[in-house]
């Protein structure tokens, strides 16, 4: 922090007084590619994330810069015109916060300089675009004495992802850094928003990221592809089902109808979203009732209809997954949109440095890539400091 305040002063200057702001990074235990289908997820928020520190200026100017970009100057733009610039980067997802708070008719009485810093390994599928989304609505919220709660703000973040950026997310990622709490899951039912914290009480076992360093190139579009293809699955079910979306079928009822969906490929993408949202509910209630060996069974399953019947997996995902299983990892599994990315596994205690040594091993060997690993912890909410 003290660190960001003086790249802050650096920047804009030592006038004024100063405040600061934390969003954390996420990861999702189970429950992949359920949120826009209108099923449950699984996510917990991390102690990795995104500072902010900001201060209010007297005209209509937003100054942002960032620590992470150090090449990349200072982005300048006017409150009253806020538009997506190709070449702002990633001060457009700032920007963009500030651009659909505005909409919403949350006003913003001034400009303000603000300087972020983030610690969430880049394009690791770790929300860090849902990160700096979300402490720029802590930021806005206290720096213009915004009467709006968090769940609002993590609409509005989701928002501006799909409006202003233009990637066509759920509401997972923001709702996870928006509602995060330290030691705690979230199973989120993303048709109601109706969510229950779990707590995650690992005694004996620790959790472990690990980033596969591979390039997402066309992420985007593949998974905008697997949306369209649910919505169709959709569509021909309702010719005999009155469902508003996947999660609404149990496995029973998706395979008594699944012959209504003609395209073999696009009913293994329902398959996917239904089995998952299963899966998900089953997990929970396996992890309330103490058995994590089972729980991770589930996370296993989960990876395996995701290689399988979704195809969002890809080489690299693989060998880490499978190598992690090799290891004796309780459960391991890819998450986020996946096409690289990042896995999540569940390791005892005794065997972490072991784990992390062979895998990292198998991967360097089998894709000439090297992994990254993280022990990490549960964390809170996107907040003022
Ligand atoms: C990305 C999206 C989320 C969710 C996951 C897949 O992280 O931003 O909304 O769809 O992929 O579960």
């Amino acid at each position: 922090m003290e660190e960001v305040k003086k790249s802050f002063i650096e920047q804009f200057g030592a006038q004024g007084s100063l405040t600061s702001y934390f969003a954390p990074a996420r990861v999702n235990l189970i429950g992949e590619h359920t949120d826009y289908n209108g099923g449950h997820v699984f996510p917990c928020a991390l102690t990795l994330g995104t500072y902010a520190v900001a201060r209010k200026r007297e005209d209509r100017t937003i100054r942002f810069y960032s620590m992470n970009f150090e090449h990349s100057c200072i982005v300048e733009a006017q409150i009253d015109d806020l538009r997506f610039e190709e070449q702002h980067d990633w001060a457009n997802y700032p920007k963009g916060m500030a651009a659909i708070f505005q909409q919403a008719g949350y006003e913003m009485t001034s400009g303000f300089d603000v300087a972020f810093y983030g610690n969430i390994p880049n394009g690791a599928g770790l929300s860090s675009s849902a990160s700096i989304e979300m402490v720029t609505a802590a930021m806005l919220k206290d720096l213009f004495h915004l009467q709006i709660d968090q769940i609002e703000m993590v609409k509005l973040a989701q928002k501006a992802e799909n409006e202003f950026i233009g990637v066509n997310c759920g509401i997972m990622d923001q709702f996870a850094i928006g509602m995060g709490k330290k030691n705690h899951a979230i199973l989120l039912n993303c048709d109601s928003l109706a969510y229950q914290y779990t707590p995650i009480n690992l005694k004996k076992e620790k959790l472990i990221l690990a980033n596969t360093n591979k390039r997402r190139g066309l992420a985007n579009s593949k998974y905008n592809e697997r949306r369209q293809q649910c919505e169709a699955a959709l569509h021909s079910l309702q010719e005999q089902l009155d469902i508003k979306s996947l999660g609404d079928l149990n496995k029973e009822g998706f395979n008594a109808h699944k012959h209504l969906i003609p395209d073999k490929i696009v009913r293994k993408r329902a398959k996917h979203a239904v089995y998952e949202n299963n899966r998900t509910i089953e997990a929970v209630k396996k992890l309330n009732a103490g058995d994590i060996r089972g729980f991770g069974k589930l996370m296993n399953e989960s990876h395996i209809s995701l290689r399988d019947d979704y195809e969002v997996t890809g080489k690299e995902l693989d060998v880490l997954v499978e190598a992690a299983w090799n290891e004796g990892a309780i459960g391991s599994r890819m998450t986020g949109a996946g096409f690289g990315g990042c896995t999540i596994s569940i390791v005892p205690d005794d065997r972490v440095d072991s784990f992390i040594e062979a895998v990292g091993e198998t991967y360097n060997a089998e894709t000439g890539l090297e992994a990254e690993f993280y022990v990490v912890d549960i964390g809170g909410q996107a907040k003022k400091l």
